[in-house]
């Protein structure tokens, strides 16, 4: 009966708000406020002077097709409760989409995977890494078998090679722990929705949101996140890699808590060989 049936599809849109502004909204009025900022911290909206206010225009409907059509949902335009799974799931901080290259868009079209714009890649295959975090989580007695593993992921698919670099020396990639704002323009978020983030070549800041419940060990319980599939994702980044569209490449940029993913897919195989293969 009609009048069940709108009943029905009100509770449930109304449960669907209600999941989202626990996740993300500060204030219960300004629900597509919060949505444009989580559309645009991944890169699918940008928000200027005049487009920061509640109202649900045609540029958020567009985003939000973009995001579901790169999430490979209905491209419904609405908030429903597809896209409200998925984005309820913590993630990386790394943008989903970026400015197209011809080159870029080039490659998208074909693959999952997808790489920064310009195809920014490091100029040789030697690279050094160090700790330094200024947060203390984990010691670095921990950490550094489990960056060692994370990096032999990429270095027996790739011409790479790793070598940990002392405390005072220079070295090209710079692991660590922070919280909240810790210099860079993109501050860590508390617990939940944002877990790591790490920079394009020839940068190599990787940084782990010190807010996280991280297990370093290889007894990940269902709240927590696996350090060492986090770190092989933003290792990733760390080599040019941007996010891909396939759930099970590595390069996937939601992280389901107490899973452990530590085995490069296909998807993330062919996008390191194509940024590297010449
Ligand atoms: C401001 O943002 C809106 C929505 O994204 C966009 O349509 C508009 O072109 C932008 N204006 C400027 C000046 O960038
Ligand atoms: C992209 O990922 C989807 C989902 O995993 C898969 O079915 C498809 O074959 C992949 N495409 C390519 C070109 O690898
Ligand atoms: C490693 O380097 C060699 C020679 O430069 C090249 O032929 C080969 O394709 C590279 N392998 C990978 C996996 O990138
Ligand atoms: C992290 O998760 C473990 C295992 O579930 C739990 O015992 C611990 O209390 C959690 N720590 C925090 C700070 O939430
Ligand atoms: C976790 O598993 C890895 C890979 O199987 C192993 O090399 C490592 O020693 C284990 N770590 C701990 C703390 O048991
Ligand atoms: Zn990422
Ligand atoms: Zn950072």
């Amino acid at each position: 009966m009609a009048p069940n049936l709108s009943h029905h599809i009100i509770s449930e849109a109304l449960f669907l708000l209600l999941v989202f502004q626990a996740l993300f909204v500060k204030s219960e009025s300004q629900f597509s406020e919060s949505l444009k900022q989580y559309l645009e911290a991944f890169g699918y909206y940008s928000i200027n002077g005049s487009s920061l206010t509640d109202a649900f225009d045609d540029s958020l409907e567009s985003a939000l097709k973009a995001y579901q059509q790169h999430y490979r949902l209905e491209a419904t335009g609405r908030v429903d409760s597809e896209t409200v799974k998925i984005m309820s799931i913590p993630r990386c901080g790394v943008r989903d989409v970026f400015d197209n290259s011809n080159d870029g868009v080039k490659f998208s079209m074909v693959a999952n995977y997808s790489l920064f714009e310009g195809m920014p890649r490091w100029d040789k295959r030697r690279l050094t890494y160090k700790f330094r975090s200024s947060a203390h989580v984990i010691s670095v007695r921990r950490l550094r078998p489990i960056i060692a593993r994370a990096l032999q992921k990429w270095a027996v698919v790739s011409n790479f090679t790793f070598r940990e670099e002392g405390f005072f020396g220079r070295s090209d990639i710079v692991l660590g722990f922070h919280r909240h704002a810790h210099g860079d323009n993109f501050p860590f978020d508390g617990p939940g929705n944002v877990l790591a983030h790490a920079f394009a070549p020839q940068v190599g800041m990787l940084h782990f949101d010190a807010d996280e419940n991280w297990s370093s060990n290889n007894l990940t319980r269902s709240n927590q996140i696996d350090l060492e599939s986090v770190s092989i994702h933003e290792l990733g980044h760390t080599l040019g890699l941007g996010h891909s569209r396939d759930p099970d490449a590595i390069m996937y940029a939601y992280y389901r808590p107490g899973s452990i993913k530590r085995d490069l897919g296909q998807d993330d195989i062919d996008g390191i060989r194509a940024l590297y293969s010449n």
